[in-house]
């Protein structure tokens, strides 16, 4: 364990109390300005350490959730899933594109804290402050059961993941995004590396973005009325780790299950009226069902059928 972490853990476990600079001077064996530069770096990183006169440093609340490669490791546990962790990246979805052309064994995640380009589907942003839980599962194209569901699969998996971990009841919104009350609170993006001379499909990378415990007023004010957290004012107990490993862990454990009749339970588009856009063209329908395929059938006013796939379109409820 490296000093910052040391620090973090000898915090952790005295929280809510205070432990003094030189009782962790004594016990890491480094100089009180090794701990003081440790503190300051530990800040910057968005944990919430204060520092009072004659009493020392103590962990907030709300910092007790570490995410790094240690907690990661223990929550993945014996899973067979190996795990790359960064404090802050563009977008782990790049990182684990770029980790399977150096022919990284599967599977793995890599995970961060925050993103700044985090990529959401149809080339949009996803916005991704601290305190939410973002990562992407590589997977052999050998494993997934159906390439087509590799999303549909994916989000009942996180969806179940989540509602058992919190108790909080959720929907989906074809394809992709889990919702909570109405707002969006989980994306996915799955995307695929393929080989081209065999013809086949080489990894797939399932990209997940989780709204934990984001706090309202970190999201940009424009997104502030459509978007939701599981945890809005910050405060859970439930780790950041266990999420990601669980969800991780059940979204490689789904492809060999029949999960298309759960999800269409949870899909809260199908019944619907929904308008349908298309390259710019925005059309009313009814959403009347889901294929095999997870096309989502709709059927316009004029009464042509359609079975629309999600590469292409983005639909509003
Ligand atoms: C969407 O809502 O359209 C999909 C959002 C997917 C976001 C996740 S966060 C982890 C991974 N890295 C990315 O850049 N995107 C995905």
């Amino acid at each position: 364990m490296d000093t910052k972490h040391s620090i973090l853990s000898e915090l952790e476990k005295a929280s809510p109390e205070y432990v003094s600079g030189e009782l962790l001077s004594e016990k890491l064996g480094i100089t009180r300005m090794a701990v003081s530069k440790a503190v300051k770096s530990l800040r910057n990183k968005g944990y919430e350490i204060e520092s009072r006169k004659h009493y020392g440093y103590r962990l907030l609340s709300s910092s007790l959730d570490i995410l790094d490669k240690e907690t990661l490791l223990s929550a993945f546990g014996s899973s067979g899933i190996e795990v790359y962790y960064l404090d802050t990246t563009v977008s782990t979805n790049k990182d684990a594109k770029i980790i399977a052309q150096e022919g990284a064994v599967t599977p793995y995640v890599v995970v961060a804290s925050s993103q700044s380009g985090g990529r959401g589907r149809l080339g949009r942003r996803f916005e991704s402050p601290l305190g939410g839980v973002y990562f992407s599962l590589v997977l052999d194209g050998k494993d997934i059961r159906d390439s087509d569901l590799i999303t549909i699969a994916s989000a009942e998996a996180v969806g179940e993941v989540m509602e058992r971990l919190t108790g909080i009841s959720t929907s989906i919104k074809w394809v992709n995004d889990i919702y909570i009350n109405g707002k969006k609170a989980v994306g996915i993006l799955s995307e695929g590396i393929v080989n081209m001379e065999e013809k086949r499909l080489d990894r797939v990378v399932i990209g997940c973005g989780i709204n934990l415990k984001t706090k309202l007023e970190d999201f940009p004010i424009e997104l502030r009325d459509i978007v939701t957290s599981f945890y809005p004012d910050g405060e859970a107990s439930l780790k950041r780790a266990q999420v990601i490993a669980e969800c991780a862990k059940r979204i490689v454990e789904i492809q060999k299950e029949d999960f298309l009749e759960n999800y269409k339970k949870k899909c809260f588009v199908i019944g619907k009226r929904v308008y349908v856009e298309r390259k710019g063209e925005r059309r009313e329908a009814d959403a009347v069902d889901l294929d095999e395929k997870g096309h989502l059938i709709v059927r316009y006013d004029d009464g042509t059928v359609d079975a629309l796939s999600s590469g292409e379109i983005s639909i509003r409820v």
